[in-house]
């Protein structure tokens, strides 16, 4: 589940709540899961992968990582993303199109400490990414950190991401094909709406 505090009541904030309900509603799995989409410009690709989205806190969506992926690496080197979600239940797409940054590391030690050991000991240990001899090390480091390390302790290399959309597409399919997409661009702080072609 998206966790929303103190949403944004602009209008491309209050459809995605209201899309997030039905989806819910309709029993959709995995709803926190959103594609993101990176350039790293240091060796001209572009990447994509799936997180799981923790917040939407006003406008900013926050998501959690480790900070020496080659993600990680990727917004270092470009700071624009695409974030993608579909839910199936209802068929809905949403893109969007940000900025992204960091969260601050209080911010992400806050978060650290509450979370399950295990999941901390993970984020602990593994070098996200990185080529290892086997599947067994990565168990092993996993065991070892559960055992030795401070599971309450956020380290360094590891924390949230923020983006706030300056761009979002609702894509809503229908049964007739007729899919209905409605954008939403800020534009010197405003948001312009319009309707586009399926
Ligand atoms: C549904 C789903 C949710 C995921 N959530 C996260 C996440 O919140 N944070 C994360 O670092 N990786 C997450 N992953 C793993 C990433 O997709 C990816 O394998 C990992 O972050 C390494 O990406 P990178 O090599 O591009 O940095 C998730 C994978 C799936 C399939």
């Amino acid at each position: 589940m998206i966790e929303f505090n103190n949403l944004n009541q602009e209008i491309p904030y209050l459809l995605l709540k209201e899309k997030y309900d039905k989806a819910v509603n309709a029993g959709q799995e995995g709803i926190e899961a959103i594609v993101i989409s990176s350039f790293n410009n240091d060796i001209n690709e572009v990447d994509s992968r799936f997180v799981n989205l923790k917040f939407i806190k006003n406008d900013e969506f926050i998501f959690f990582s480790n900070y020496k992926s080659p993600k990680a690496i990727a917004f270092n080197s470009h700071n624009q993303i695409a974030a993608l979600i579909y839910w199936s239940s209802t068929n809905i797409q949403i893109r969007m199109k940000a900025k992204i940054k960091k969260t601050s590391h209080e911010f992400n030690q806050k978060y650290f400490f509450d979370r399950s050991e295990e999941k901390n000991a993970l984020a602990i240990s593994s070098n996200q990414s990185k080529e290892i001899d086997s599947y067994n090390q990565v168990k092993e480091n996993y065991n070892k950190s559960l055992k030795n390390d401070n599971l309450r302790k956020c380290p360094e290399y590891w924390g949230g991401y923020s983006f706030t959309p300056y761009y979002f597409e609702f894509w809503e399919g229908h049964e007739s094909r007729i899919n209905k997409r409605e954008i939403f661009e800020k534009i010197d702080g405003v948001w312009k709406q319009s309707i586009i072609q399926p």
